[in-house]
């Protein structure tokens, strides 16, 4: 068999695990649902749903693939030979991802077109008005949506193209501690203007009567998302762990520093909001009407911007780029299909389907299904559906198929690491505390209790 394509080293594989969790998810979904679902209270939330359902699921999720060493569907059946339903959850993960690109490629676009604008200099303007106006320009433009949106896919393609390692690795490696700095350098001009207490406040001070049964799913699912797990992302990614990599370590400090990136982008934006009068709830436009106000607001801020913009489109990538080796994995160790054909296929399935989700400021924005349209229904049926229902199966096949030994032994680095306790716990939290939670809270979501 073919050498399988893998990361190089330690650093290499933190940093693009780390990557693939950074992104939209964090600079552009974490802050607008915290918005628009009261506060610190979904804060609160969704850091209980990280730690008691995302961390486990995202260290079994990397076991499993380092331990099969193949794609989610594949690794199931290496796995679990005598039950080969196991594999659906790769199948579905296969659906998840497509439906993830196909809107999550739009709102990278209009990263892409921000990248343009604040080099040409028209996103100075820090009232509420003006910025909405810019945002609502671009969102309702058929034209332009399509176009930034294709744009993004043929970049994304074109570093896929270039294998594991050296397109994933190289671009991650290098652009991650710069996102950070600039993050750091943002809150604190938004943390010293004038009002931005109350956006601290926001954040930080718990509102328990605003947490309904909608908004735990909505943490829940934003979990997931954000953790890029439950549809076998990391799975694939633990696929190219080297052997001696630790995985709970590893897991951990991309839990970490991923939580880190969201509360920066938070401590950014709030205070900002509550400073210039936006709207906390305004949804997905949030981001790129506060952020321009807060650099127009610090000296050399439009330098700033253009990096801001810069930075947040590469780590769009780094999450694009593992959303979409699930697909390119799965069909090139399955169907053996060259790595070229299999990404242009997925990218041509993502542009017909991202058409109506990107137009749906526009041409397409009387299409609903349960009164959502293609952006808010993709949405939705990857982060609420989809990936908590991968993260119920991975549990359970752990937990009640695989078994406590073998995810010792999965974890122990061939007996090099004793994490005894640890691996009980975590398998407890797997067997009974992650399902059990992710499906209360799916049923309550559903009205069902
Ligand atoms: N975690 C990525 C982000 O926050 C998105 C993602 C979801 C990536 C699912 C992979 C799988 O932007």
């Amino acid at each position: 068999m073919a050498q399988r394509d893998g990361f190089t080293s330690t650093f290499g594989v933190l940093v693009a695990t780390l990557g693939s969790a950074v992104g939209l998810g964090n600079i552009w979904k974490f802050p607008y649902l915290t918005g628009t679902n009261g506060g610190a209270g979904f804060l609160l939330t969704y850091l209980l749903a990280t730690l008691l359902v995302g961390l486990p699921v995202m260290i079994a999720e990397i076991m499993l693939g380092r331990t099969a060493r193949a794609n989610a569907v594949s690794t199931f059946e290496i796995l679990s030979p005598k039950q080969p339903f196991w594999k659906a959850i790769g199948y579905m993960g296969l659906v998840a991802a497509v439906l993830i690109l196909a809107f999550y490629t739009e709102v990278a676009g209009w990263v892409f077109a921000y990248v343009v604008k604040s080099i040409a200099g028209t996103l100075g303007h820090t009232d509420p008005a003006s910025a909405k106006a810019t945002f609502g320009a671009l969102v309702s433009s058929p034209v332009q949506a399509l176009f930034w949106q294709w744009l993004v896919l043929v970049v994304t393609g074109g570093i896929i193209m270039l294998g594991v390692s050296k397109g994933i690795e190289a671009v991650a490696k290098k652009l991650m501690p710069l996102l950070f700095l600039l993050l750091i350098a943002l809150c604190i001009r938004s943390l010293t203007l004038p009002g931005a207490a109350e956006g601290l406040r926001f954040l930080f001070a718990p509102d328990f009567s605003k947490i309904g049964t909608g908004v735990l799913l909505t943490a829940l699912g934003l979990a997931f998302f954000k953790l890029s797990i439950g549809m076998g992302t990391m799975l694939t990614y633990g696929s190219y762990f080297r052997p001696e990599q630790n995985i709970p370590a590893t897991a951990t400090r991309v839990m970490i520093a991923d939580l880190s990136v969201s509360l920066l982008a938070g401590m950014a934006i709030f205070p900002a909001v509550f400073a210039f009068g936006f709207e906390p709830a305004a949804g997905p436009s949030l981001v790129f009407m506060t952020i321009p106000a807060v650099f127009d607001s610090m000296p050399g801020g439009q330098v700033f911007m253009v990096l801001f913009f810069v930075l947040t489109a590469i780590a769009s990538l780094g999450a694009m780029l593992s959303i979409l080796e699930v697909p390119v994995a799965m069909m090139t160790e399955r169907w053996s299909c060259s790595r070229r054909k299999a990404t242009l296929i997925t990218l041509a399935v993502i542009a017909l389907l991202g058409a109506p989700a990107s137009l749906s400021q526009s041409l397409t924005q009387d299409w609903k299904l349960f009164g959502l349209n293609a952006f808010d229904l993709f949405d939705y049926l990857s982060s609420n559906v989809l990936l908590p229902l991968g993260g119920i199966l991975i549990s359970l096949f752990v937990g009640w198929s695989y078994g406590m030994g073998k995810l010792q032994a999965g974890l122990s680095n061939n007996g090099q690491l004793d994490n005894g306790p640890l691996v009980k716990a975590l398998f407890i939290l797997l067997r009974y505390v992650s399902p059990l939670l992710i499906a209360i809270v799916m049923l309550k979501a559903l009205g069902l209790f």
